[in-house]
């Protein structure tokens, strides 16, 4: 089968062998990229039309007792200036982005032992309490069954935990040691079992990473069956081992949006920061590849810079309500509309 051929059994059938996901991310090119284009956009429009779900995106603390060899926020990075918002500022992001008009909060932070099961879900209750209607996502790293069921008790809806490369031993070389692809895994499996809307991701162009690897991602992605997907290209930080390693690229990014929204049509899947990034108008691509949301940053201004996984991150220097007006004219541009909604999956 050559590639568009791949592409045209993905549409129809929603899955491919590994050997075909690794043969279509190792023959890209500009012809194959637009046909998967072309289809993922309109398996997207058939499912959500024009509508961009938008999330704010609230980063509670940086302050993290992991060591992800990629991450700017790692512990062993003494330059990073460490900080942690206190509940009343995370409240007051939450006020700020309901009168944005964001009905989803998305909290996340690195692993930080503050952020105990009893002080999240005081956190969590208090959000859903203060604004009806609106959806909770966490994205706080690997935690205890336990405690993601305390957490959804308490209110939460959504998670989101990159798998980061469904490779074992890429897993590894990406990971310090005490650090488990298995558990990775079995926390992704957890919380789909207790019901939130689970989401896994990765970087693309991360170190070591192989058209082998990439299609492992795709077949869990697959299988899986996430309810979102968080992929961005990875950005290499100054700070980290990784320092002298080459970002990912926008057309593998783009290309790779496209074939996960083709293998499953109503993914939520955003247009990452880390996209617009690499590129000016990264996110738009994005979108036009087959991406569905935007998570605009509602962090207090103070904080922003502080929260650098990767180098040269956007939209550090602007409020959150600059941010809003300058997505919603970046959708509008391309013909696309950001709406006032929780932007659930549509099953
Ligand atoms: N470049 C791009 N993305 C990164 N992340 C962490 N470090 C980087 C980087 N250098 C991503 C990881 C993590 C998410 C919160 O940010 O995939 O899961
Ligand atoms: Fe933040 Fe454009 S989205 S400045």
């Amino acid at each position: 089968m050559n590639g568009f051929e791949i592409i045209d059994k993905l549409e129809r059938l929603k899955k491919a062998e590994l050997s075909e996901y690794a043969f279509l991310v190792s023959n890209i090119n500009e012809e194959i990229a637009e046909y998967a284009r072309e289809k993922a956009v309109a398996a997207q429009k058939r499912v959500y039309g024009n509508k961009i779900f938008a999330r704010g995106l609230i980063e509670i603390s940086n302050i993290c007792k992991n060591d992800c060899l990629y991450c700017g926020i790692r512990r062993s990075n003494k330059a990073c200036e460490r900080y942690r918002l206190t509940e009343p500022e995370i409240l007051a992001c939450c006020e700020e982005g309901e009168r944005l008009g964001f009905k989803t909060f998305v909290l996340q932070g690195g692993e930080d032992g503050f952020f105990s099961d009893e002080v999240l879900s005081k956190l969590v209750k208090e959000i859903k309490k203060r604004h009806s209607g609106c959806a909770v996502t966490l994205s706080l790293g690997e935690r205890s069954r336990e405690s993601y069921e305390l957490l959804k008790k308490a209110g939460a809806d959504r998670y989101l935990l990159r798998h980061e490369t469904a490779d074992k031993a890429h897993y590894e070389k990406l990971h310090p040691k005490e650090m488990s692809f298995k558990n990775r895994i079995k926390c992704l499996e957890t919380l789909k079992e207790l019901g939130y809307q689970a989401g896994c991701g990765f970087m693309v162009g991360a170190p070591y990473q192989t058209p082998e690897t990439l299609a492992k991602d795709l077949k869990f992605i697959e299988e899986f069956s996430p309810d979102m997907c968080g992929i961005g290209p990875f950005i290499p930080h100054k700070d980290t081992p990784f320092a002298d390693r080459s970002a990912g690229t926008l057309k593998m990014t783009c290309f790779l949006l496209s074939v996960i929204r083709l293998i499953k049509p109503n993914i939520l899947l955003p247009a990452t920061t880390a996209l617009g990034t690499i590129h000016p108008k990264g996110r738009e691509m994005g979108i036009l590849a087959g991406a569905n949301v935007v998570m605009p940053n509602l962090s207090p201004l103070s904080v922003r810079k502080k929260y650098e996984l990767y180098n040269g991150k956007i939209c550090t220097g602007e409020e959150s309500a600059e941010c809003k007006i300058c997505l919603e004219k970046r959708m509008e541009q391309i013909g696309y509309e950001i709406v006032a909604d929780r932007g659930d999956i549509v099953k």
